[in-house]
């Protein structure tokens, strides 16, 4: 098998996780779960968005979460924007790190942004430059990179080709959601090997939702074809509110157990990510979709 001996994961409980909860999470909540992230040792922990707070209200108080996470040194928390306004809120809360989206679907980019795909990258113009001047570094997104929830199947040309333009455009990084979470592992090494012939595979994240359980076996796909970074959330959280009935991402624990399992460095405490899972969970009144987060929770029950 030909893995890598290293990986990063990408924390995306935070923002990815907690916008599609719906019961309210306090600030000091969030700042809790972040900071233990980050204690756990993650090294990108996303912390919320600048985006509009009557499309995704859960993440309005960004501003404030920014304010009293701890930054740890050799640490960061990107935030999502879509467009000017989102960037000025990321400069005004001292960003080190944006996240800017777009889709691979026009009628996903639609609902997800209003507007077309060829429109989300006018609107990333103005937030390319400001990010630029400010030394603020960009990730790019691109979401339904196997199927759309309203227009079904989508070719990996297309996402090859809006992965294209992210790289060209200047982010340092392209991660490739599986939005609904319906993908198989050929599927997903089809997609990224379209993509890879675009741009450099060692700047491809797989960011993979848990819909019909498959996650686990796609990263192990997409990891014997060169993809070393994978988007987690912790306790598996989340979901995608512009696409219902979708599961969280993948979740932390149970890719940590994966690749302790695999011999692959990761630099993440499990136990320590289980325990801010536990916490976040009991705020939520729910249980951890992460198998191994429920594993090790029965297992100290007893
Ligand atoms: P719009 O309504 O077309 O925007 O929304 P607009 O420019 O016409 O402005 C309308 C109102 O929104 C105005 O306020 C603006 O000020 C405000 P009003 O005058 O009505 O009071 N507004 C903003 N407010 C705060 N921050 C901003 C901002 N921009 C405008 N940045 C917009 C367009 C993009 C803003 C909207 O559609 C939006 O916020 N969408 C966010 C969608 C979102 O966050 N989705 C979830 C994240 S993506 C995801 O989860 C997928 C991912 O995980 C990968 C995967 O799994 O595939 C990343
Ligand atoms: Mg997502």
């Amino acid at each position: 098998m030909n893995y890598p001996k290293r990986v990063r994961l990408v924390e995306v409980g935070p923002r990815d996780g907690l916008q599609n909860e719906a019961k309210p999470v306090s600030v000091e909540a969030k700042v809790a779960l972040i900071d233990a992230l980050a204690a756990a040792g993650h090294k990108t922990v996303e912390a919320g968005s600048f985006v509009s707070p009557k499309w995704i209200p859960q993440m309005a108080d960004t501003d404030r979460v920014m304010a009293e996470i701890e930054r740890k040194p050799g640490v960061s928390y990107p935030v999502l924007v879509p467009n000017k306004q989102g960037v000025n809120g990321a400069i005004e809360a001292r960003c080190g790190e944006i996240a800017v989206f777009t889709a691979a679907s026009e009628a996903f980019c639609r609902k997800n942004t209003n507007c077309s795909i060829d429109e989300s990258f006018e609107r990333f113009a103005p937030v390319m430059e400001a990010a630029q001047r400010h030394g603020m570094k960009v990730r790019g997104y691109v979401s339904t990179v196997i199927a759309c929830p309203y227009d079904g199947k989508v070719a990996p040309e297309k996402v090859a080709d809006v992965a294209e333009r992210l790289f060209r455009m200047g982010c340092y990084e392209v991660s490739l959601g599986d939005t609904i979470g319906v993908g198989t592992p050929l599927e997903c090494v089809a997609m990224v090997e379209a993509v890879a012939e675009k741009m450099p595979r060692e700047k491809l994240a797989a960011h993979f939702h848990d819909t019909y359980g498959q996650s686990l076996a796609n990263i192990m796909a997409v990891m014997e074809r060169g993809i070393a970074v994978f988007d987690t959330a912790v306790a598996g959280l989340g979901g995608c509110p512009y696409a219902r009935g979708t599961s969280g991402n993948v979740g932390t624990e149970d890719v940590i157990y994966l690749m302790n399992g695999l011999g692959i460095v990761h630099g993440v405490d499990l136990d320590a990510v289980a325990q801010a899972g536990r916490a976040i969970c009991t705020e939520l009144g729910r249980e951890p979709a992460s198998k191994v987060a429920q594993a090790l929770k029965a297992k100290q029950a007893v």
